[in-house]
């Protein structure tokens, strides 16, 4: 991992020492049930629910708030993936992912030969078109209960009045000062007059913003994808030497994807195939496990953190290899067999590290391919809707730039491409032909929004923030309530780890035992230690509990909600 990636996961950790010791925010009800990284988002999704809507319709309340109260985590300049379970049992994949603009190209990224980040990471050079809104509008048009109109209403009512800044959002701003003070209409909004960034307790206004939601409220997604803000946009982009134009926002499409199904032990887990890399990777883990007995093993031990990451490498290594958008480079379908994944894990040991020189030779094994800072929110209701959806601008703020007179920052997701075969990306990951950048391509991702069947009825849906840990955590999620039958609650208050192959090192939360680290160095892994992890946002099934139970992870200073 990266410095800054490092840096930001640690001051989440410094800022989140309290929450952790705090009891995590656990909410149980029969009709409906939401859990989201901002409390005002789960208040929002759940008045929605409370008028009439359904789990969809509180998903995308949620969304639109978070772009509100959240910023620097998602908004509509931003992509998401939508991943949800109808009531008549059927499941829908919306890719609301950003695209490389038409004039982009495979080596748009380097200066003199080699990789220059600061370019895919801040600036015009850096946004994809965003996908985030004609997902939502999708979701909202063909699923949900209540018009789009109203959550947008409802956002910009908050927008307008303003809301209170917290620890994490002012620590974010003072964290980025230098490059958001680049663009002057961020500033304008992400800064106080006298250039300061907002400190806690601040009321932040965005009315910019508002205007944009209610625009929006009236005009629907044309407003962005082929009027004022894709003009704005373009201009924008032409005085700042950016690539995106309002040719390449009137060409944007969601695609409708076929999840990723396997299954695991007794359930059934569905997850969001590529450009996502985490329901591949996810399934992959899972089916790379599935021939050890991990319950005997026990939550937390060196020897399941050991097995879990020695799969977690294995994974690694192929995404860096193999993974890319689908309808550019050809993922083998071969990555989530079962007989793959026990090829991978033939040299697996039990009782040492082993090295992992390269990816797997996944096409050989099965032939066929796919059909072609972030935040996780999920969402459950009575009827058996269930959502689970994961929605970024990549990093902080994203590439900083806001649309003047939108309030609307654009992504940075450029960055998720690989900028030549070998180079990281700001999370450290490598990546190879398959991800390179080409005009309309989306960039590879490792969000995992994730929906666990059983019987053929949902019973979790989970997802989390954190770059490539996106995948570690959500597995854990799984592992968790799956193998060591915990409750949601517990589930998600583990310790955490994550491995992502490069660099190899076995990052641990701070909560992992000193005897447990030591095992697992002495059997071979480079053992570093993070206050904290990524968070996980999800909703279960507990009939024990109130049916629906909700439980936002204390890392995100979220809040659960259900009725
Ligand atoms: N931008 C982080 C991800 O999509 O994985």
């Amino acid at each position: 991992m990266t410095g800054p990636a490092l840096t930001a996961i640690l001051l989440a950790g410094c800022l989140l020492a309290q929450a952790c010791a705090a009891p995590l925010a656990h909410a149980a009800g029969s009709r409906g049930a939401v859990a989201t990284g901002a409390p005002e988002a789960t208040e929002a999704a759940l008045q929605t629910m409370q008028r009439g809507g359904n789990a969809i319709d509180a998903a995308i309340a949620a969304a639109l708030m978070l772009g509100v109260v959240d910023g620097h985590n998602s908004g509509l300049g931003g992509g998401c993936f939508l991943l949800i379970h109808l009531a008549d049992g059927s499941l829908v994949a919306i890719d609301g992912r950003e695209t490389a603009p038409a004039s982009a190209t495979e080596t748009m990224y380097l200066r003199d030969g080699k990789a220059a980040p600061e370019l895919s990471r801040t600036g015009p050079l850096a946004a994809g078109v965003p996908g985030a809104l004609a997902a939502y509008e999708f979701a909202a048009q063909h699923y949900g209960r209540r018009p789009l109109r109203e959550h947008f209403e409802t956002a910009a009512r908050v927008a307008d009045e303003g809301f209170v800044v917290n620890a994490r959002y002012a620590a974010v701003l003072k964290d980025n000062i230098e490059t958001l003070a680049r663009f002057p209409a961020t500033c304008a909004v992400l800064l106080r007059p006298d250039g300061s960034p907002w400190q806690p307790g601040d009321r932040l206004r965005q009315r910019d913003l508002a205007r944009s939601y209610r625009a929006l409220a009236d005009a629907g997604s044309r407003w962005f994808y082929r009027g004022r803000f894709a003009q704005a946009t373009a201009r924008s982009m032409r005085r700042e030497g950016g690539l995106l134009t309002e040719r390449d926002f009137a060409r944007y499409r969601i695609k409708l994807r076929q999840p990723i199904r396997t299954t695991y032990r007794d359930c059934e887990i569905v997850g969001f195939p590529p450009p996502s890399s985490g329901g591949v990777h996810v399934a992959q883990v899972l089916n790379m496990i599935e021939g050890f007995d991990l319950r005997s093993m026990n939550a937390g031990s060196a020897d399941s953190v050991h097995l879990l990451a020695e799969a977690l490498k294995r994974a690694f290594a192929d995404r860096a290899h193999w993974l890319g958008d689908p309808d550019f480079a050809s993922v083998p379908l071969g990555l989530v067999s079962k007989d793959y994944a026990r090829l991978l894990a033939r040299d697996l040991q039990l009782d040492a590290a082993t090295p992992v020189v390269r990816h797997g030779e996944a096409q050989a094994v099965s032939p066929g391919a796919f059909g072609r800072h972030t935040t996780h929110f999920s969402t459950a209701d009575a009827a058996g809707n269930w959502v689970a959806c994961t929605a970024t601008l990549n990093t902080s703020f994203g590439s900083k730039l806001m649309v003047p007179g939108t309030g609307i920052v654009l992504n940075n997701q450029m960055d998720d491409f690989s900028a030549q075969p070998g180079a990281t990306n700001y999370f450290g990951l490598p990546g190879a032909s398959a991800n390179a950048v080409a005009p309309g391509k989306r960039p590879l991702s490792s969000m995992s929004p994730t929906i666990v069947l059983k019987n053929g009825r949902p019973v979790l849906a989970v997802g989390a923030s954190g770059g490539p840990a996106i995948i570690s955590q959500t597995l854990l999620a799984l592992v968790n309530t799956i193998d060591f039958e915990m409750d949601l609650e517990t589930a998600l208050r583990q310790p955490r780890f994550h491995h992502q192959w490069q660099p190899d090192q076995l990052r641990v939360e701070r909560g992992v035992p000193p005897e447990v680290r030591l095992e697992l160095e002495r059997r071979g892994h480079a053992v570093v230690e993070t206050r904290s992890l990524s968070s996980t946002q999800a909703v279960a099934a507990e009939p024990d509990a109130g049916d629906l139970v909700a439980v936002s992870d204390p890392r995100s200073g979220g809040r659960a909600g259900a009725w």
